[in-house]
């Protein structure tokens, strides 16, 4: 069997699924918001170590501002109403992104719940919010600059080799292992600027159901065909 320890997921078409319905976008976010506990509670039971939500982008910003707002609150009401259950389920929280442009409300819940749930080994649920992996690509490129990273190499091919992984480390997921699954739901087959390091060598799956409709069924399905899949990471 493959071994999965790290599941990433683009949750995509809230807003369709919505709309299919005759309702505003922003209900779609809504049951969204619901369903990440649904998988998430999921992967714990089912001893995933790590399991990564793709939940605002820095592209996000882009949308009317009805909606970046009702995300943010969106957002803000999640992180304080599911904190009890982070607890209860021995979840470990984790933000990835720009956290900084956050209110410092939400700064302050996102920072709460990592440092009270950073001691539980099971699952590690990760929000990547206000998160683009240029952006973070660009981050982590500022880190090594500024904290001077000289590694003492002897040739440029070396330099280059000890920096990915100086460069790994600088990155928002430095403690974090390489994506082994990706999935993408709402049927566009793209990454759309997620966590394009990390899931260099990721098994890729696509499925046009909608976020608020992908279920625990659909998941493990997709878990098993990535079992039956052989992974050579550039080797034979
Ligand atoms: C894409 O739907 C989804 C997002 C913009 C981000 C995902 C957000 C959630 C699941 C809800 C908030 C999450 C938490 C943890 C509070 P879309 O609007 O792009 O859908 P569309 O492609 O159908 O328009």
């Amino acid at each position: 069997m493959q071994a999965l320890q790290h599941i990433a997921i683009i949750m995509d078409g809230n807003g369709r699924w919505a709309q299919m319905q005759g309702k505003a976008r922003h209900i779609g976010h809504k049951k969204g918001a619901k369903n990440v506990r649904v998988i998430t509670d999921w992967c714990a039971k089912h001893e995933i170590q790590f399991l990564t939500l793709y939940a605002f982008s820095t592209e996000n910003w882009n949308r009317p501002k009805k909606e970046v707002d009702f995300l943010m609150r969106l957002l803000e009401r999640y992180l304080r109403d599911e904190a009890p259950t982070y607890h209860e389920n021995e979840i470990k929280f984790r933000a990835i992104g720009d956290i900084e442009t956050f209110s410092q409300p939400l700064r302050d819940l996102i920072y709460t719940l990592e440092s009270s749930t950073k001691s539980y080994t099971k699952l590690t649920q990760t929000l990547a919010l206000n998160y683009g992996s240029r952006n973070e690509i660009a981050r982590a490129c500022y880190k090594i600059l500024q904290a001077n990273m000289s590694n003492g190499a002897q040739s440029p091919q070396e330099a280059v080799k000890a920096l990915e992984s100086t460069f790994a480390n600088a990155l928002d997921t430095a403690d974090m292992p390489d994506v082994d699954l990706l999935i993408r739901t709402g049927g566009e087959q793209r990454l759309s600027n997620f966590l394009l390091w990390q899931a260099s060598y990721a098994e890729l799956a696509f499925t046009h159901t909608l976020w608020p409709d992908f279920n625990t069924n659909e998941l493990a399905r997709i878990i098993e065909e990535f079992h039956s899949r052989t992974r050579r990471f550039g080797g034979l």
